[in-house]
């Protein structure tokens, strides 16, 4: 009997092996077993190149109006991809795009497997990471200097009148230079996505800055967060968690010998670096989740990787490959359980955990891909090629 989706989801598909792996989860664990009313957007490059990028516009604006979405990886065109896909142009990162419509926070949690052991000794429960994704270098400009010179940080107000000039340094030779920029309205509503996720997940916050040596831009980032989070003081103490700020530093050191359990709120760059710490010490870049949640309460799921290229060539070749599903498939069911609460459906929260679940004691019963089985405990005798570990979570399902 299949079980129904009352509201929208609004799906992605990508690009290369994800691409592959993506029509094979809808097959073989969804289609069979649920009704979906999915708003069908091609995100693979190929479209994006015909649609001069609209597709990409077109789909981030409908998961604001639909509230869920669920995005397959896909290829964020260089030069090389350029003459590859004989593309118009390199088109923007499509999750780049996706962030600025939604104005969001990313956060990453990893998918906790009890036969593979964290390379932390200490960590016990997942770190989950939660990146500020807008501003700081990611929109930064740049400049390259030929020779000596003056460089200036100027601000104009609107009107013209009190103009800011700061030195930035005197040029005795070469060099260069950077501006970088935050606004008020994202930071706090970073901070106001991170406090909820907390609160939702009953876990610590950590925010981590170096507002000892930034004391304007770090600084600013402390007190947002310490002012949202002290107006939330008593949700906090309901749910009995704790807010901590800490310098990054100290944040970095002190993670190490955590058991885990927290989020862990970072700065934009911070948290592209230690959201790929965190995952491989988890085990594989194919164990970790991820959600873009905007201030409104949208939700877009995803795995935390990329097209995994590599196995994609194979796979053209006709060669077998061995590629992690895992994170995909958890995409899905992110998607699934919100929709799930979102409707008052709980059956269709119930079938995401139960696949969650399956997902999780086919590894654990010695059925995993390559990537899993090099640093499993204990570890199994052959690993499952990607149609093979997709069948084995269906037969169980
Ligand atoms: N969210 C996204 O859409 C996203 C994120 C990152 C990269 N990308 C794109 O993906 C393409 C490939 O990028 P990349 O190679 O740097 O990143 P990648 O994540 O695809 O691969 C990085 C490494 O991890 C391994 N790996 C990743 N996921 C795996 C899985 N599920 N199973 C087994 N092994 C896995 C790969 O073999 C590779 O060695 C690029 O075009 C890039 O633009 C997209």
């Amino acid at each position: 009997m299949s079980i129904t989706v009352k509201g929208p989801i609004v799906e992605m598909d990508g690009d290369e092996m994800t691409r592959i792996i993506w029509k094979m989860i809808k097959e073989k664990l969804l289609l069979p077993r649920l009704t979906m009313d999915l708003k069908y957007f091609d995100l693979g490059i190929r479209r994006r190149d015909e649609t001069d990028d609209r597709v990409t516009i077109d789909a981030a604006n409908a998961v604001k109006e639909c509230g869920v979405g669920v995005k397959c990886a896909t290829i964020t065109p260089n030069a090389a991809r350029v003459k590859e896909y004989n593309l118009k142009q390199a088109w923007k990162s499509p999750n780049g795009t996706i962030r600025s419509i939604l104005d969001g926070t990313v956060f990453r949690k990893p998918i906790i497997v009890k036969s593979i052991p964290p390379a932390v000794r200490s960590w016990k429960k997942p770190i989950s990471i939660g990146r500020h994704a807008y501003g700081d270098i990611y929109k930064s400009v740049e400049y390259k200097i030929s020779g000596a010179g003056t460089a200036e940080l100027v601000f104009t107000p609107e009107g013209g009148k009190g103009k800011v000039s700061l030195l930035v340094h005197e040029f005795k030779g070469p060099g260069v230079i950077m501006g970088i920029h935050n606004t008020e309205k994202s930071i706090r509503s970073f901070a106001k996505a991170c406090i909820n996720y907390a609160l939702g997940e009953k876990c610590d916050l950590w925010f981590g800055a170096k507002d000892t040596i930034s004391k304007t831009y770090h600084g600013f980032f402390k007190e947002v967060f310490d002012h949202e989070a002290e107006a939330r003081r008593a949700d906090f103490e309901k749910q009995g968690i704790r807010y901590r700020y800490m310098l990054i530093d100290d944040a970095v050191a002190q993670i190490m010998k955590a058991e885990g359990g927290m989020l862990w709120a970072c700065m934009n760059y911070d948290g592209d670096v230690m959201s790929d710490m965190v995952a491989s010490g988890f085990g594989s870049l194919g164990l970790m989740t991820s959600v873009l949640v905007s201030p409104e309460g949208k939700y877009l799921y995803e795995a935390a990787h990329g097209t995994v290229m590599r196995h994609y060539y194979e796979h053209l070749k006709g060669n077998p490959t061995s590629t992690n599903s895992v994170a995909s498939i958890f995409a899905w069911t992110g998607a699934l359980s919100r929709r799930g609460d979102m409707d008052g459906t709980p059956e269709v929260t119930a079938f995401a955990r139960r696949l969650e679940q399956v997902v999780v004691t086919t590894i654990e019963g010695g059925v995993m891909t390559k990537d899993l089985a090099a640093i499993a405990e204990p570890k199994p005798a052959k690993f499952a090629l990607t149609e093979e570990f997709l069948n084995a979570v269906a037969n169980r399902l």
